[in-house]
């Protein structure tokens, strides 16, 4: 997803789950699909800030549009299991999930990992909504044209050379090579099953088709301001 959500095609009281709700590019998503009729289940993990967020939208929903709030931090997996069978539960038909929920290291910062050891972003920017994902396929596949939509990147380009060797950033090359990592694992883990299996063949949107391995990298990376604010 691109910009704004104007280009996305749903149908009025489709229900959409947007992870990374509150802020940025998932906050206007949720906005621009409540006004247009969608039933939007915005994700993050701040309660405060969610529930802020849900108001706001709720405040322009239009057209039986409307929010409401779903709490998971994607960098803990008992949350993100917690959360998933909740929400498997609360919605049993998803027509749209939008992995949109991101964070970006900025350069110069030291590696991180969570308690569960996973590198912060990997855990963030994959890891966790992988699993967010699987426990909510068989509600994307229960809608008439389920989709899921993975926010990539084109800083999938600053990924390390050998990450496929080392998912884990072990070898420690920057936090953009990191997170350029986790941008090229996004879209692969959507070719991959279980998303693959038995539901609609992937489509990488046509700015963002994956790469197959990570391009050269630049020497003088770009920085997202957006994003860069983000990391912990
Ligand atoms: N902005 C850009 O230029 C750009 C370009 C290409 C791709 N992207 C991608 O677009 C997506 C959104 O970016 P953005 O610029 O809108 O970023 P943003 O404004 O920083 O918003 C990121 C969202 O993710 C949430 N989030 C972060 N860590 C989380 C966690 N552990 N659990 C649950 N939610 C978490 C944040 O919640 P909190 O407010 O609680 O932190 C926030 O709602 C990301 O995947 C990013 O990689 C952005």
């Amino acid at each position: 997803m691109l910009g704004t959500a104007r280009h996305v095609v749903f149908v009025p009281g489709h229900l959409v789950l947007c992870a990374g709700a509150n802020t940025g590019i998932g906050f206007e998503a949720a906005r621009e699909l409540a006004s247009k009729g969608a039933r939007v289940v915005m994700a993050g993990r701040s309660p405060d800030k969610i529930k802020a967020a849900v108001e706001k939208v709720n405040a322009a929903a239009a057209g039986g549009g409307s929010a409401e709030e779903l709490i998971v931090d994607l960098s803990d997996l008992k949350s993100v299991a917690r959360a998933g069978d909740l929400a498997a539960k609360a919605f049993p038909t998803i027509d749209i999930l939008v992995n949109n929920a991101g964070i970006m290291y900025t350069v110069g910062r030291d590696r991180a990992v969570t308690k569960e050891g996973f590198e912060e972003q990997l855990l963030t920017n994959v890891v966790g909504p992988a699993l967010l994902t699987s426990k909510l396929l068989a509600c994307v596949e229960r809608a008439d044209a389920g989709r899921i939509i993975n926010v990539a990147s084109s800083a999938h380009q600053f990924a390390s050379p050998r990450f496929f060797t080392d998912l884990q950033s072990k070898d420690w090359k920057g936090g953009m090579a990191a997170y350029g990592n986790t941008k090229v694992s996004r879209p692969r883990a959507a070719l991959s099953p279980p998303q693959h299996a038995g539901g609609v063949p992937p489509r990488p949107h046509p700015r963002h088709a994956p790469s197959p391995s990570p391009r050269r990298r630049p020497t003088s990376p770009r920085r997202s301001p957006t994003c860069s604010r983000r990391a912990p």
